[in-house]
């Protein structure tokens, strides 16, 4: 028996337990032979996740006339360098995406603020650039997230929630509408803070009790929001209302519980929390990105779904790119790649030498097939531009 996740599922899959939406009707019985992939898209509207297959019982194709042996396609698996090349051409066009993205977003919520009208389309517009790069190579946008402009945080807070959420689901979900929708709720999950006075959103120490309380309701502002603007689009409504709830239940606005919260909300929660751990605020410092992965890795069936945890940690690697770390040869190296099967063996490149000097060009590296192994992460420095790296 096996798990299959909905975007994995294959024609001549053979169902070995049954499949019921989330209100309980059964939709596919044990023994049902999967013959068309449109079922997936049926799967993905009733909320259903994933499906167990019966491996031994599964046809390896599904064809009703036998098929004329073929040659095996060759397969070219890519070079640390080819991936390295490929990350540096994306990153051009990241970088343009992701500024533009962040001056949308502050468009936005002064229009909101000032009780104008929400520009959908340019809302669509934006998190189909994001999409486009996401599915070009996720890891072009995922590293600049890492560079943190102190002085625009809600705004480039909502892109990088936005683009961790963009990742994630493209990798669960199966239909590029429910990609976009879950995008476009990223993107405006904390559009309900415009309603928050200022002097509280921007205060430089911690917040009191009462402002916390104030800052809690901004779930239900920003909900009340989308539906004075029209927007009744329910994946959207859901994460705006829904991001801060918790899996076991501690969260607000509404104190929901596991199955209760709403999928796509849940992935935005996830992202939210990573992004606010990993930046730095006048009231606390930043997390480095391996420390907040093992923060988040420990609330994992607390405040979060364990297996959404599990695949936002495959989402974003445990040393993620862009970070910077320090191998036991005593080199410092740069994350630049990694496979969601070796995680804990990132593609770097060295910047810093064992004698402490720097690498001006050096060539990257898996550390799969490495003696080198990663001994720390490195927590004091500024993000750097992997462009000039690479
Ligand atoms: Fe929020
Ligand atoms: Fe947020």
């Amino acid at each position: 028996m096996k798990k299959v996740l909905l975007k994995d599922i294959k024609i001549g899959m053979n169902i070995a337990e049954p499949v019921s939406s989330s209100n309980g009707e059964i939709i596919l019985n044990p023994g049902y032979y999967v013959t068309s992939l449109d079922i997936v898209g049926k799967l993905e509207d009733a909320g259903v996740e994933y499906v167990i297959c019966d491996e031994t019982k599964s046809l390896d194709t599904f064809s009703f006339t036998p098929e004329i042996e073929k040659p095996p396609k060759e397969i070219h698996e890519p070079t640390p360098a080819e991936i390295a090349q490929e990350l540096k051409e994306e990153l051009v066009q990241a970088k343009k995406t992701f500024s533009k993205s962040t001056e949308v977003v502050k468009n936005i919520m002064t229009d909101l603020r000032f009780g104008k009208e929400l520009k959908m389309d340019v809302v669509k517009e934006t998190v189909s650039g994001l999409l486009d790069s996401v599915s070009k190579n996720p890891h072009a946008l995922l590293s600049l997230t890492l560079i943190k402009d102190y002085d625009n945080y809600t705004y480039q807070h909502s892109v990088n929630v936005c683009i961790f959420a963009t990742t994630f689901a493209q990798k669960l979900f199966h239909k590029k509408d429910i990609v976009l929708r879950i995008s476009e709720g990223a993107l405006l999950h904390d559009l309900g803070k415009v309603k928050i006075p200022s002097h509280i959103i921007n205060k430089k120490s911690r917040l009191t009790n009462e402002e916390f309380d104030i800052i809690k309701k901004h779930p239900i502002y920003g909900e009340m929001l989308l539906k004075k603007q029209n927007i009744f689009d329910p994946i959207i409504t859901e994460i705006t209302r829904h991001h801060h709830e918790d899996y076991n239940g501690n969260g607000y606005p509404d104190k929901l519980k596991g199955k209760e919260i709403n999928k796509y909300a849940a992935i935005v929660s996830i992202s939210d929390f990573y992004d606010a751990l990993t930046t730095k605020r006048s009231y606390k410092p930043a997390i480095p990105p391996q420390q907040a992965i093992s923060i988040l890795y420990r609330q994992a069936g607390q405040k979060f779904d364990f297996r959404l945890v599990n695949h936002f940690i495959k989402t974003i690697g445990i040393y993620p790119i862009g970070s910077r770390i320090k191998l036991a040869s005593g080199k410092i190296a740069v994350v630049v790649g990694f496979d969601e099967t070796e995680l804990l063996y990132p593609l770097v490149k060295i910047i810093i030498d064992e004698q402490g000097n720097k690498v001006s060009s050096s060539k990257v590296i898996s550390l799969v097939n490495s003696d080198d192994t990663i001994l720390d992460e490195i927590v004091d420095l500024e993000a750097i531009d992997l462009e000039k790296i690479l």
